[in-house]
C-alpha cells in the first residue's frame, strides 16, 4: 500500500475526497477556503462544501462542513462575497452578511435523463462564514435549458455599483448583474470560437487588475476547461480585455496572441485546475491571490491514497505585465510561503560542461523545499534538472531551446501505473522567446512540484508519487557550450535541521 505523505505547505483534507477550491474570502485577518468535498469516501460523490481557515495561507485548520446537499441537489462549485452594505438584506449594518452563491446539481433529475439540472442558489452566514442558512426562495437563477450551467463567481463591480456574476456553460462564459445578490439579469456571453474548446468550460473568475508599472487597468477572465488542457485533461486558460458593465471585450493584443498560440494558459502542468481568487482582500493589501486544485480529472479518482485524496496548489499572487505589446499573467507563490523558508544550502558561480550533482544527506530537506536555480550562458540544447533517489526514481524538468519548450517529465518518477494517462508522456510549455539565461524557482512539498520559470512567466504544476524521498539534485547540460550556474539555493521550512 502506498503510504502517502501529507504536504506541509499545502492544504489537504484530514480525510476523504476533495476537488475544486470554492468561495475563498478574507475577513478580519483570516483566509477562508471552502472546497468540493465528499465526506464519506475517497472518490468523487455527492458534493458538500468543506471548510478550512488560515491566517498565513499555509497552516490550515479544518472546520465542520459548511454546506450539505438537500432535496434540490448536490452543492457544486461557487463563491463567497462579503456583503458590506447589506445589499441582500440578510444581515444588518452591524451584522455584515457573508453570502455564498453556488450551483445546485440535481442528481435525481440528471439520472432521470433531464438535461437542465443545474441552477444557482444562495446561502447566507451571520457568523463569519462558519454556518450557513440556505435562502428559502432558491434557486436565485433558474436553468435556461442549458446542460452545463454552473460555478458562479460574483464580484462587486466598483465602477457600476452593482454585483457581477460570471458562470460557465458548455463553451461560453455568461455574465449577469444584480443589485441585491438575489435577482439577476442576464447581460452577455463570451468565448464562442475563442481560446480552447476541447472540453466543457467550468469555474470562471473575473477581476480588474492594474498593469504592472503603468496606471492602466485591464480585466482578466479565467476560464477552466475539462478536458482540453494544454497537456491533456483539465486546464485553466485566461483572456485579457475590458469590461463595460455588460460585456467582456477581448483586447486586440490578446486576440493576436490567441491567433498565434490558440489559448493562453495559467499553468502548463497537468495538476492545477479550477483556480479562482480570494474575495474581499483589503485595498491596502491589493494582491490578487489564487489557488487551484492540484489534480486532473483524467486520473483524480485513481491516484494512490490512504484515507484522503486531493490537495490544493500553493496560493499564488497574479500580476499582469505588458511586454512587447503582449499582456501576460505572471504567477508566483505568495510571500507568506517564502517567509516560512530558510536558506539551507547555496552554491554560486559553478561552470558546468555536462553535469552538476548534489546529494542531500538529510533527505527530508528536499521533501519540503524551494529550489532556486539561476543559469547563464544558455544557447542551444537541453538543460535538465533532475530530482532522484537510490530507487532510480527520477523527476525531470527543464528547458529545451532547440525545439523551444519548457518541460516536466514524471514518466519514471515512482508510482505511475494507477492510470495509463498519468505519466504516458512529458508535459510541455511553449517557449515564446529566445533566452540567454534561465531562472527556476521550484516548490517541492511531499509529492508535488510547482515550477515557476523565469519569475513566474511560465508555470508548471504536477503531482508525483515517488516511493522514497528524492535526495539528489542534478543539472545536466546537453549543449556544446559550458553553462554558468550563477546561483543554486535550497531553502527548507523553518525549524527543520539544515544540511
Ligand atoms: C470542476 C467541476 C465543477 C463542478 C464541480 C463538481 O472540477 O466539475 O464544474 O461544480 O467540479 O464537483
Amino acid at each position: 500500500m502506498y503510504h502517502s505523505r501529507r504536504p506541509l505547505l499545502h492544504f489537504s483534507p484530514k480525510r476523504h475526497w476533495i476537488n475544486d477550491p470554492n468561495g475563498m474570502f478574507f475577513l478580519n485577518g483570516t483566509y477562508h477556503l471552502y472546497f468540493q468535498y465528499h465526506p464519506y469516501d475517497t472518490v468523487w460523490g455527492p458534493m458538500h462544501w468543506g471548510h478550512a481557515t488560515s491566517i498565513d495561507l499555509i497552516n490550515w485548520i479544518e472546520h465542520p462542513i459548511a454546506l450539505s446537499p438537500d432535496d434540490k441537489g448536490y452543492i457544486f462549485s461557487g463563491c463567497v462575497v462579503v456583503d458590506q452594505d447589506n445589499t441582500s438584506g440578510f444581515g444588518s449594518l452591524n451584522q455584515i452578511p457573508i453570502i455564498a452563491i453556488f450551483t445546485y446539481h440535481d442528481a435525481i433529475a440528471e439520472a432521470r435523463g433531464d438535461t437542465h439540472y443545474q441552477s444557482q442558489a444562495l446561502a447566507y452566514s451571520l457568523d463569519g462564514g462558519f454556518t450557513y442558512t440556505k435562502y428559502e426562495s432558491n434557486p436565485i437563477l433558474e436553468n435556461p435549458r442549458l446542460k452545463d450551467f454552473r460555478d458562479p463567481k460574483v464580484i462587486w463591480d466598483d465602477a457600476r455599483h452593482n454585483w457581477l456574476m460570471v458562470l460557465s456553460t458548455y463553451g461560453e462564459t455568461l455574465f449577469y448583474t444584480s443589485e441585491n445578490l438575489k435577482d439577476w439579469n442576464y447581460q452577455s456571453s463570451f468565448g464562442k470560437d475563442l481560446g480552447a474548446h476541447d472540453g466543457v468550460w467550468e469555474c470562471p473568475d473575473i477581476f480588474p487588475i492594474q498593469v504592472e508599472n503603468t496606471s492602466e487597468t485591464k480585466w482578466v477572465l479565467l476560464q477552466s476547461l475539462n478536458p482540453g488542457g494544454p497537456n491533456g485533461g483539465s486546464g485553466t486558460q485566461y483572456f485579457i480585455g475590458d469590461f463595460d458593465g455588460k460585456q467582456f471585450l477581448l483586447d486586440a493584443t490578446c486576440q493576436a496572441q490567441l491567433s498565434q498560440y490558440g489559448a493562453l494558459w495559467l499553468d502548463f502542468g497537468r495538476d492545477n485546475y479550477a483556480s479562482v481568487s480570494w474575495s474581499n482582500i483589503s485595498k491596502h493589501d491589493g494582491r490578487r491571490i489564487i489557488l487551484g486544485w492540484m489534480s486532473n480529472w483524467d486520473y483524480a479518482n485513481q491516484t494512490p491514497s490512504d484515507g484522503w485524496r486531493g490537495k490544493m496548489t500553493i496560493p499564488r499572487v497574479l500580476t499582469l505585465g505588458l511586454h512587447d505589446y503582449e499582456y501576460s499573467i505572471r504567477a508566483l507563490p505568495s510571500e507568506e510561503v517564502i517567509r516560512n523558508m530558510i536558506k539551507a544550502y547555496t552554491r554560486s558561480n559553478v561552470i558546468v560542461s555536462d553535469k552538476f550533482q548534489m546529494t542531500i544527506d538529510r533527505s527530508e530537506n528536499l521533501n519540503v523545499s524551494i529550489l532556486i536555480i539561476d543559469i547563464d550562458h544558455i544557447t542551444l540544447g537541453d538543460y535538465k534538472v533532475s530530482l532522484s533517489n537510490s530507487k532510480n526514481e527520477h523527476l525531470h524538468f527543464g528547458l529545451n531551446t532547440i525545439d523551444a519548450y519548457y518541460y516536466i517529465d514524471r514518466q519514471k518518477s515512482g508510482l505511475t501505473s494507477f492510470s495509463n494517462v498519468f505519466a504516458n508522456t512529458m508535459s510541455k510549455a511553449i517557449l515564446k522567446k529566445k533566452l540567454g539565461s534561465l531562472q527556476l524557482s521550484v516548490l517541492i512539498d511531499h509529492g508535488s512540484v510547482e515550477i515557476f520559470f523565469n519569475n513566474g512567466e511560465t508555470v508548471m504544476t504536477e503531482i508525483v508519487f515517488n516511493t522514497q524521498p528524492f535526495d539528489t539534485v542534478s543539472i545536466s547540460n546537453a549543449s556544446k557550450k559550458d553553462i554558468l550556474i550563477k546561483q543554486l539555493e535550497l531553502r527548507t521550512i523553518k525549524n527543520k535541521i539544515s544540511i
